[in-house]
C-alpha cells in the first residue's frame, strides 16, 4: 500500500524500542499518518511489528542500520517505492547511542568515533540523501532528536561528555533553507533504556507531546532547538 494524498508521510529511525517505537505507536493512532518505521533488525522487532494490529494509520517497516552509510544511501529507492510518488513530509532522525557516563577527561576517545557516527554522521547523511523526497513533500521537515545535554544553557553535558558533544554537533545540522523546516527536538528525560527508570517522564507522555509539537511547527521554529513542550532550549 502506498501513501494517499491525504496522509502525512514519516520516516523514523531507531523504531525497535524507546522513543522511536513510542512515537510510531502514537502516530499510528491517526489515519492521517503513513509511517515508515526503520530499525536494524526487523526480524527481532516484535513490538514494532505488533503495531500493525489495530493501527489506524499505515505502517511500513524497513531495515536500516544507520551505521551502514551505504545502506542509508540504498534505502532511498526502497522508501521511494513505498511512498509511490509521494514526498517525505517528516524525516525523524531518532536512532542514537549513549556510550556511558563519562567526562572530557575520562571518555573513551577510541570508541567515541562510533558514537559520533551514529549520532551525527548518520543524521547528516540521511538529511542529504532524503532531501529530494523531502523537497517533494508538503511539510518538508527534518527532525533531529537531540538533547538538552548538548546545550550549554543547561550545563549538564559534562557528565555525559561523549554523548553530549555528539548532540551539540547534531544541533548544528541546520540549513539556511527557509523552504525547509529543520528542527532539533529534545524529548525530555524519558523512561527508556537510554533514559533509564530514573527519568521523570513516561514514554507515552513524551511521545504524545512530541507528536503535537511536530505537527504544529511554525516557520519561526526552523533552525531552533525546541523541547517536547515546544519551548526553545537555550543553546
Ligand atoms: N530517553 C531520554 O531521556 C532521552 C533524552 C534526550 C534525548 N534522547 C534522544 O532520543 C532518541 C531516542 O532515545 P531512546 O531513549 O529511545 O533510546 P533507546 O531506548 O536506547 O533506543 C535507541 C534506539 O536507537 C536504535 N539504534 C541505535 N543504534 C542504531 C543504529 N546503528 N541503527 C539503527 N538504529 C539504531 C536502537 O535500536 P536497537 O534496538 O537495534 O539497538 C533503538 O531503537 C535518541 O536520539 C536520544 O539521544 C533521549
Amino acid at each position: 500500500m502506498t501513501a494517499s494524498t491525504d496522509q502525512y508521510t514519516w520516516l523514523i529511525t531507531g523504531c525497535s524500542r524507546g522513543i522511536g517505537l513510542g512515537l510510531t505507536k502514537k502516530l499510528l493512532e491517526d489515519p492521517a499518518n503513513f509511517v515508515i518505521a526503520t530499525c536494524r533488525n526487523p526480524e527481532k522487532a516484535t513490538a514494532l511489528e505488533a503495531l500493525k494490529d489495530g493501527a489506524n494509520g499505515t505502517l511500513h517497516i524497513v531495515k536500516l542500520d544507520v551505521d551502514d552509510l551505504d545502506g542509508i544511501r540504498q534505502s532511498v529507492n526502497e522508501v521511494a517505492q513505498i511512498l509511490g510518488g509521494r514526498g517525505l513530509d517528516y524525516l525523524v532522525n531518532n536512532a542514537a547511542v549513549n556510550q556511558k557516563i563519562d567526562t572530557a577527561f575520562s571518555m573513551d576517545v577510541e570508541g567515541w568515533g562510533a558514537v559520533f557516527k551514529t549520532n551525527v554522521v548518520a543524521p547528516a547523511l540521511l538529511g542529504q540523501v532524503y532531501l529530494p523526497l523531502i523537497e517533494k513533500s508538503n511539510k518538508k521537515t527534518i527532525v533531529n532528536v537531540s538533547s538538552s545535554l548538548g546545550a550549554f544553557g543547561y550545563g549538564y553535558g559534562e557528565l555525559w561528555a561523549s554523548y553530549a558533544i555528539t548532540k551539540t554537533g547534531l544541533n548544528m545540522l541546520r540549513a539556511e533553507r527557509p523552504d525547509l523546516m529543520v528542527v532539533c527536538l529534545c524529548p525530555g528525560w524519558v523512561k527508556t533504556d537510554l533514559g533509564t527508570d530514573d527519568a521523570p517522564l513516561d514514554l507515552e507522555e513524551s511521545v504524545s507531546a512530541i507528536a503535537k509539537v511536530l505537527t504544529s511547527l511554525k516557520p519561526e521554529d526552523n533552525g531552533r532547538l525546541v523541547n517536547y513542550k515546544h519551548e526553545m532550549v537555550p543553546w
